[in-house]
């Protein structure tokens, strides 16, 4: 199955809630997302069976890495129980990216479930920075002993992922990288993207990764390294003392759209084939109906056949005023 860049589905990220307990302000706002802010209601989510039967499908057509996201995934209900259902569909990289506030009760449970590792998004050490970005007033120890609980449940090596945004935690970068250094999690550090549309996203916010690995590089030296696989995501580059990695996820200086293997499923049920869409497909009201496998399966194929985008490489004023769905809504 290729899209008309002739680009195969490898990646299905799904999306499970729209609801998060951090407010990072680069992804849900406090004056956005407050009381009176409408999330999904449960008889909207879509059920774990219907989750599972629509990635099932998708592995019939050569996804083989599967992704766990939100909002803030952990917080749906006995998710263990869907981990245990995709982890049943084959030999899938099955993982989850997490705010890991809840990481250090629900660790052994998840590995036990089959999940493969976990992503963990931890934007900053210092903790007046952090509590500030996620703006919840949550610790940074707290996630630190959620990236360990993972760690030794087996789930490593565990991601760490860090939004650089200028002015915000751009003086924090070395002190993250001495810590990870050497500890067998790999840091990667994200350029700030103008998803959804909410966030209010300047160009000037934005460190480009050639800035970060030059400030990483007069350190701590370092070297790039080849992609584990076509189409990684993160560029990777290893410290010369031999004491490990980090990446640098470069979507807007240096997007990676034509390598973009991914399709996204919403908590509603919507597929989306662009982390950029302006809208979904819904495959929820098939789910519902009496179509069966063959005819949803037809239907993901006419999504993904019909599929053009490259938001990240044609990136202007005009396609950034476009009503983009928000990243807690999708997923990251
Ligand atoms: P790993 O195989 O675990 O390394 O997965 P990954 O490299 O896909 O990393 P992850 O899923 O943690 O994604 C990291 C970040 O990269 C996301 O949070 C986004 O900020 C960004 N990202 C991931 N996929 C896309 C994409 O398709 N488009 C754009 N523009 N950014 C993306
Ligand atoms: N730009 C870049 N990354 C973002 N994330 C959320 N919003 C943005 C944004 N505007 C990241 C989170 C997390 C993942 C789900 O996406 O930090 O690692
Ligand atoms: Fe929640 Fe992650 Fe968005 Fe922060 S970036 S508000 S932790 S979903
Ligand atoms: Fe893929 Fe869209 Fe991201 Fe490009 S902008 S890499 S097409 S999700």
């Amino acid at each position: 199955m290729l899209d008309t860049l002739k680009r195969p589905v490898r990646d299905l990220r799904i999306s499970v809630t729209d609801r998060c307990n951090f407010r990072c302000s680069y992804c849900m706002p406090k004056e956005i997302f407050n009381r009176e802010y409408e999330f999904l209601g449960r008889d909207l989510l879509l059920t774990f069976e219907e989750i599972s039967r629509v990635a099932g499908i998708l592995v019939e057509r050569g996804v083989e890495k599967i992704r766990l996201t939100g909002g803030e995934p952990l917080l749906r209900v006995e998710l263990e129980k869907l981990v245990e259902m995709l982890a049943s569909l084959g030999d899938i990289d099955l993982t989850i990216t997490t705010n890991g506030s809840l990481l250090e009760r629900k660790a052994e449970v998840l590995a036990a479930a089959g999940l493969s590792r976990v992503t963990v998004s931890l934007d900053s050490l210092d903790d007046a920075v952090f509590r500030a970005m996620n703006d919840v007033d949550f610790p940074v120890t707290r996630v630190l002993d959620g990236i360990e609980a993972a760690a030794a449940a087996g789930l490593g090596p565990v991601k760490v992922n860090a939004v650089v945004k200028r002015g915000v935690n751009d003086h924090t970068l070395v002190e993250m990288a001495r810590h990870f250094q050497g500890s067998g999690h790999i840091l990667r550090f994200i350029e700030y993207m103008d998803v959804g549309a909410t966030n209010g996203w300047r160009l000037d916010d934005v460190v480009p990764a050639a800035e970060i690995v030059q400030t990483i590089n007069a350190a701590l030296p370092c070297e790039p390294v080849k992609a584990n696989y076509p189409g990684e995501v993160a560029r990777r580059y290893r410290y010369v003392d031999g004491s490990g990695e980090f990446g640098v996820i470069a979507s807007v200086t240096q997007p990676f759209c034509g390598s973009c293997t991914r399709l996204r499923l919403s908590a509603e049920g919507s597929l989306y084939t662009c982390l950029f869409a302006t809208e979904g497909h819904d495959i929820r009201q098939l789910l519902r109906s009496e179509a069966d496998d063959i005819a949803i399966g037809e239907f993901v194929d006419g999504v993904w056949n019909g599929r053009t985008d490259r938001y990240s490489e044609i990136r202007s004023s005009e396609t950034r005023d476009l009503p983009k769905v928000e990243m807690s809504y999708i997923g990251g």
